[in-house]
């Protein structure tokens, strides 16, 4: 079996975990600094493993030595908001625990693929890969996965129909300036603006934009963490069983769409090799417009990172 380490064995980590396991696609060994958080963990999920049956092992440490031989690192490690607070509020401190974690892949499994969870993602994602020297290919933020599993939900709930036939493209950064393109958003590959009143179109992209404030407003102590586990899982998949899927993902660009060295949320094939290769689509100049206000709050960002 394959290997995937996933650090941060909290809500996101260990759920990720779980989802892994149930697909039988890989091993999981689970990383936590905090002692035996991992260990307890992984056991717990294990004793499930006769029920759901899974072959997957879920293996527990605290020690970064055990990252050695993974195909596909997942960072999920960092504090998580607090309601009223942004993505972005998380930048500061979410470094330092993500700056000792980047020394560790890079000397325990340089070669992996690195799934970057912790907020604020796109941020995080270029600096994971500036600082870490890692291949652009190789470092990935994980965001459109989760925002187009949500416009999916929301989209099947507003017209009855199965989310198996929903698809969905969002671009641009994980956060309130999210570029959701309704005439991509589909069932069975009908645009929904063929489907739906305009606004019910804007109440369903709304509600997107705002999904993960909305899960905060409820839990207040914690931040979603099933369908961002589900969306780990997914991009795993494609990466481990190299198949090539067409992911809506963070990557790390290098003259896509015009943008150089900046990681944002597109599509792209999905495969062993990491981001294959993003997929450029011909935006319309509103749909443009509204793109370079969501790259412009990213760059912000980034423009105050010391790497
Ligand atoms: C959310 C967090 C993961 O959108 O940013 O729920």
């Amino acid at each position: 079996m394959k290997k995937i380490s996933i650090i941060g064995a909290g809500n996101v980590g260990a759920n990720a975990a779980f989802y892994i396991a149930e697909k039988n696609f890989a091993d999981v060994m689970l990383i936590d600094i905090v002692q035996g958080k991992a260990k307890g963990k992984a056991l717990d999920l294990m004793e499930a493993a006769p029920i759901r049956m899974y072959d997957a092992k879920i293996s527990g440490s605290d020690d970064f030595k055990d990252l050695a031989g993974s195909e596909v690192i997942v960072i999920t490690a960092g504090y998580v908001r607090k309601p009223h607070m942004s993505r972005l509020d998380l930048l500061e401190e979410n470094i330092k625990i993500i700056n000792p974690i980047i020394d560790e892949i890079k000397k325990y499994s340089p070669d992996a693929i690195v799934v970057v969870v912790t907020e604020p993602v796109d941020t995080l994602s270029y600096y994971v890969w500036k600082k870490g020297g890692f291949d652009a290919k190789k470092v990935v933020g994980m965001t459109g996965v989760l925002d187009t599993t949500r416009l999916r939900e929301f989209i099947s709930k507003e017209l009855q129909v199965s989310t198996a036939d929903t698809t969905a493209i969002v671009l641009g950064g994980h956060h309130d300036y999210m570029v959701i393109l309704p005439r991509y958003a589909r069932v069975e590959g009908i645009p929904i603006t063929e489907l739906l009143p305009q606004e019910r179109v804007q109440k369903i992209i709304k509600r997107t934009r705002e999904a993960g404030n909305e899960i905060l407003s409820y839990l207040k102590t914690a931040t979603a963490h099933y369908a961002p586990a589900a969306a780990i899982a997914e991009m795993a998949e494609a990466f481990i069983k190299d198949t090539k899927r067409i992911l809506c993902v963070s990557a790390c660009l290098q003259g896509e769409y015009g943008i150089k060295d900046l990681c944002l949320g597109v599509p792209a094939i999905i495969g062993f090799q990491g981001v294959e290769k993003v997929i450029e689509l011909q935006l319309t100049l509103e749909e443009r417009e509204e793109f370079e206000q969501s790259v412009n709050v990213v760059k912000k960002a980034v423009a105050t990172l010391e790497i």
